[in-house]
């Protein structure tokens, strides 16, 4: 499984958007796909249908009180199964902080899923408290949104420099794979001004650095007005508007993306054998997810 945690601290780069688009273009590319929502807000539970009511298991309750994954999950599309998020995650901040090997949680739950899924996206908060710590312990690659504005640069020295503590503490394989230019407009000179900076800001890296090889998705995304509707039809762009600019854009990024050499795999192997978590090998991972949530 690889996974890939899409991180900014700044609210409204394309976080959210890029999570649940790239997860579901990569389950339409075949790939067997599980999105976590890992933000207190649950915009990427919304943005696909689903509000959780008291009682339903989150991802809070498989952090903290023990709930499998599978009890949580739920099927989004063919291929594409969500960890939803509820508002009582703010309170896992705290609650996590009490416990030993607290970066690890998450690692430690997602581990009898490595072989389950080809992929897991996780959609963090704007922050870089101990969730996102959680996100990117458990998390081979990390992929960062970014507007293409002048202020782009502001904040993601500060970014690349939390993942370079990670990666020196507690998760030595992570890296990041790449930034991703969301809401891009191609013809403004700022749009490419800023690109231009990045990329030499990220090919100026020195090898022990986590964002050494780190570049500039040839991808970008189009700010595109199906993008921005979609989440209150609780839907992905592919069944909302599959015809759009942001269809189009997020299935070449999904590409772009499993073209890249296979990255190390940092969620460690399963504790658990497979065998208990699934219930007959034939089983698809959504089949085997409600199973096991039996
Ligand atoms: N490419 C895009 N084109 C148009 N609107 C977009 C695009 N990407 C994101 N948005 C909109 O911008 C806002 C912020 O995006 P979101 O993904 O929620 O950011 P974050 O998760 O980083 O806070 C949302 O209203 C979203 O619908
Ligand atoms: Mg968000």
């Amino acid at each position: 499984m690889r996974s890939l945690a899409i991180l900014n601290q700044k609210g409204g780069v394309g976080k959210t958007t890029t999570a649940v688009n790239l997860a579901a273009a990569l389950a339409r590319l075949g790939r067997n796909v599980l999105l976590v929502d890992l933000d207190p807000q649950s915009h990427a539970s919304l943005h696909v249908g689903i509000e959780l009511s008291a009682g339903d298991a989150s991802i809070y309750d498989v952090l903290l009180h023990g709930a499998a994954i599978a009890e949580a999950a739920r099927t989004v599309s063919k291929r594409l199964s969500i960890v939803p998020a509820h508002i009582d995650l703010v309170a896992a901040e705290l609650e996590l902080a009490q416990r030993e090997e607290r970066e690890r949680v998450l690692a430690g739950v997602l581990g009898p899923y490595a072989s389950l899924f080809d992929y897991c996206i996780i959609d963090c908060s704007p922050s870089l408290g101990l969730l996102t710590v959680n996100a990117l312990a458990a998390a081979g690659e990390v992929l960062i949104p970014l507007q293409a504005h002048f202020l782009a640069l502001h904040g993601l020295g500060r970014l690349l420099e939390s993942i370079s503590l990670v990666r020196h503490g507690i998760n030595p394989q992570l890296r990041v794979a790449g930034v991703l230019f969301c809401m891009f407009e191609k013809a403004t000179k700022l749009s490419q001004e800023v690109a231009g900076d990045v990329e030499q800001f990220l090919s100026a890296a020195e090898p022990d650095q986590a964002w050494h090889g780190a570049r500039v998705f040839s991808t970008t995304i189009r700010r595109n007005v199906k993008l921005a509707e979609c989440p209150s039809f609780g839907k992905h762009i592919f069944d909302y508007a599959p015809a759009s600019h942001g269809a189009e854009d997020y299935f070449a990024l999904a590409k772009e993306i499993a073209k890249a050499a296979k990255s190390i795999q940092v969620v460690a192997e399963a504790e658990v054998p497979v065998a208990s978590v699934m219930p007959s090998p034939m089983a698809t991972p959504s089949e085997a997810l409600h199973h096991a949530a039996q």
